[in-house]
């Protein structure tokens, strides 16, 4: 079976919908025909200043959701980032390849610095460790959501780079991003994207809120003034955005909810959306709490995870070291 890969950064006590529709929903659908490594990017959470026990609590609590929302651990890889030594080995052959203004021309770098905020030498060198990731699983595709395309790209350039150099070594991958869930919207500011880090506590849904307060926050969402249920991302960013979250969750198509909720208003496609939220998120919550009880259970699933991944990660990582001419060590 080809193989997929896909992470997520430990920066939050919780997973938010725009982590779970954009990326872990796919992420669970592709493990069925695809042999899938996923992992908790704990080594990139630390190009932010992060107190240790904070990125300790989150990277345990980033796996247990993968598998609450689906990952099974039996048949896909959940592992930590730093407990496979190959990304990083073979982020340094690829930084060698980067050159210095590709990597000043990315977006999240130049946007933290155009902020005036400090960035470090490791978030500059955050899409190179990225494309590493990727690359050490010979990854046929990536699911992630839309804001992950710059990375992507630059991953692809870097795999072509090096073959081109090197000869056929590194598979070029194919970002899998979906159109209609790959970018969940802040529900209080529906132009930018529900994030941990720029959405206010109203804005963003996070899997682990009591289920009441999810039902505030949908009922308070920003809509318009206009009172038609149409999609219209442009003119109409709230309501798109709810019937976005609703088709991602009962899988019925836009169209069919347009016509669903033709001539009703938006208290009701905010009951009806709220309603699908809640009842997608009542049995995580459940399993949340099982797995976080078993700390030991969840470290056990990461260790093999990564005796799985180095398998794999360790070819790649001997194949691009001969090809660049390091002496084989004996
Ligand atoms: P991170 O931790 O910011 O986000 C995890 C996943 O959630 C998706 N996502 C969203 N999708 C739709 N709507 C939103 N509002 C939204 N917010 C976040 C992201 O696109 C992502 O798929 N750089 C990555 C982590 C990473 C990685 C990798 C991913 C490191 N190495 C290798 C794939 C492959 C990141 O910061 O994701």
């Amino acid at each position: 079976r080809p193989r997929i890969l896909s992470g997520m950064q430990p920066t939050s006590d919780s997973l938010h919908l725009g982590n779970y529709l954009g990326a872990l929903v796919n992420w669970v659908g592709l493990q069925e025909d695809f042999d899938a490594y996923y992992f908790v990017a704990d080594l990139h959470a630390l190009t932010v200043p992060t107190d240790p026990a904070d990125i300790t609590r989150r990277s345990r609590v980033t796996a247990a959701q993968y598998i609450a929302g689906g990952v099974d651990p039996e048949r896909s890889a959940i592992f930590c980032q730093s407990h496979v030594r190959e990304h990083t080995e073979l982020m340094w052959v690829l930084a060698c390849q980067t050159a210095f203004g590709e990597a000043s021309r990315m977006t999240q770098f130049k946007d933290k610095t155009a902020k005036g905020l400090g960035a470090n030498v490791g978030l500059f060198t955050y899409p190179i460790l990225m494309a590493a990731d990727i690359l050490i699983y010979d990854a046929a595709r990536v699911p992630v959501g839309d804001d992950q395309r710059q990375h992507l790209e630059i991953t692809r350039d870097l795999a072509e780079r090096f073959n081109a150099r090197f000869g056929d070594t590194l598979v070029v991958p194919e970002p899998h991003i979906l159109k209609e869930s790959a970018r969940i919207m802040d529900l209080q500011e529906p132009t930018g994207k529900m994030s941990k880090s720029s959405s206010s506590d109203k804005g963003l849904i996070s899997l682990l809120d009591d289920p009441k307060r999810i039902v505030k926050k949908i009922r308070s969402a920003v809509t318009d003034v206009d009172g038609e249920i149409r999609y219209d991302v442009d003119a109409k960013p709230g309501v798109s955005n709810l019937l976005s979250i609703h088709s991602a969750l009962s899988g019925t198509s836009i169209a069919d909810l347009e016509t669903h909720f033709a001539g009703q208003g938006y208290g009701a496609l905010k009951q009806e959306v709220a309603d699908v939220v809640v009842s997608a998120i009542e049995p995580y919550q459940r399993r949340m709490d099982e797995l976080m009880s078993d700390p030991a259970e969840l470290d056990s699933i990461l260790a093999k995870g990564a005796a799985r991944a180095a398998e794999v990660a360790s070819a790649t990582r001997d194949r691009v070291y001969e090809r660049v001419g390091l002496l084989a060590p004996r």
